[in-house]
């Protein structure tokens, strides 16, 4: 089947068996023609909350089909690809986080969405990368372990200096390794490009880029910027999403252009197989699911 006659399969489909299709913005772009959403983390877990539709497909990471799993025990979620992993997320267990929280037992743990279930349920809060500086400001703790990404805790550390952020040990290949030199070379090309990064970036490159934000973040500030280029420090499914919403606009990557291989792993075949047979939907075993319900839930509250 040619690929224009799947979407519009898709459509018809998701009508009919009262569907939503969430994506996330490094998926393919013919994935995201056919999703009814397209954004971040926490874009899609407000989404998925607050649908209507009974049925929701997640076409992202196991972790984020997992927190809208977990956050709608209501509703029927789908994940395309069943072995779509981001490998952060299985980086750190929670024994690592129990032994941390011994060393320092009036932290509270904030612990990134990209994590695994066991890790968010040893876990006061879990967070994005959109709110992760805003929740922690409203958390009423300066002392704070970091699970499980030690380069988005080194962010907000460096954003609330007078806070006490204890790192973990996990980092997301596909932003640690773009490095300063990639950056400087890719400048070199075009001086005049404003650069752009994701705080899964090391220090090192978060702190000479322009802007560093989640990836609707800097969308958003591509869409309010009056610049024409743009240098993108991120996964480059996100630059193909900006060069479709801005053509006007040039979207430039790294050197080395950066790969998800997990987010990759979802394709249309997949998608349209999901609708058409969609079999269980998640099951997360029930105490689980009420341990890493909390600190979901009181991310959504504190964001409000
Ligand atoms: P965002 O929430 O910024 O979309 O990030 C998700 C992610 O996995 C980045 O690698
Ligand atoms: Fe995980 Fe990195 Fe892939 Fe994001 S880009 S899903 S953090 S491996």
């Amino acid at each position: 089947m040619k690929e224009r006659t799947v979407i519009e399969k898709i459509k018809s489909l998701k009508k009919e068996k009262d569907f939503l299709i969430l994506a996330h913005n490094y998926q393919r772009l013919e994935i995201q023609e056919a999703a009814d959403m397209v954004g971040d983390s926490f874009e899609l877990c407000k989404t998925a909350h607050s649908s209507q539709q009974s049925n929701i497909a997640i076409c992202g990471v196991s972790f984020m089909a997992e927190t809208a799993a977990v956050l709608n025990p209501e509703k029927n979620i789908f994940s395309p690809e069943k072995n779509a992993h981001c490998t952060m997320a299985e980086m750190l267990k929670e024994e690592d986080v129990l032994q941390i929280k011994e060393k320092h037992p009036s932290a509270a743990v904030m612990c990134y969405i990209n994590s695994t279930l066991e890790l968010k349920s040893v876990s006061d809060v879990v967070c994005t990368s959109s709110n992760a500086v805003k929740l922690a400001k409203r958390l009423g703790k300066k002392e704070i372990i970091f699970v499980p990404d030690k380069n988005l805790g080194n962010y907000v550390a460096g954003i609330l200096k007078d806070f006490d952020i204890i790192t973990a040990s996990a980092f997301c290949y596909v932003h640690h390794e773009i490095y300063p030199e990639d950056i400087k070379k890719t400048r070199n090309d075009c001086p005049q490009a404003l650069v752009l990064c994701h705080p899964e970036c090391q220090e090192q490159v978060t702190s000479i880029c322009d802007f560093v934000g989640s990836t609707s973040a800097m969308l958003n500030y591509v869409s309010e910027s009056s610049e024409r280029e743009f240098i993108v420090c991120t996964e480059e499914g996100h630059l193909d999403r900006l060069r479709t919403l801005h053509p006007d606009k040039k979207f430039i990557a790294p050197l080395f252009p950066r790969l998800c291989y997990g987010m990759k792993k979802n394709t249309l075949e997949s998608l349209i197989e999901t609708l058409e047979n969609p079999g269980n939907p998640l099951s997360i075993p029930a105490q689980l699911a009420e341990k890493a319900r909390r600190p979901i839930l009181r991310m959504m509250e504190l964001s409000a």
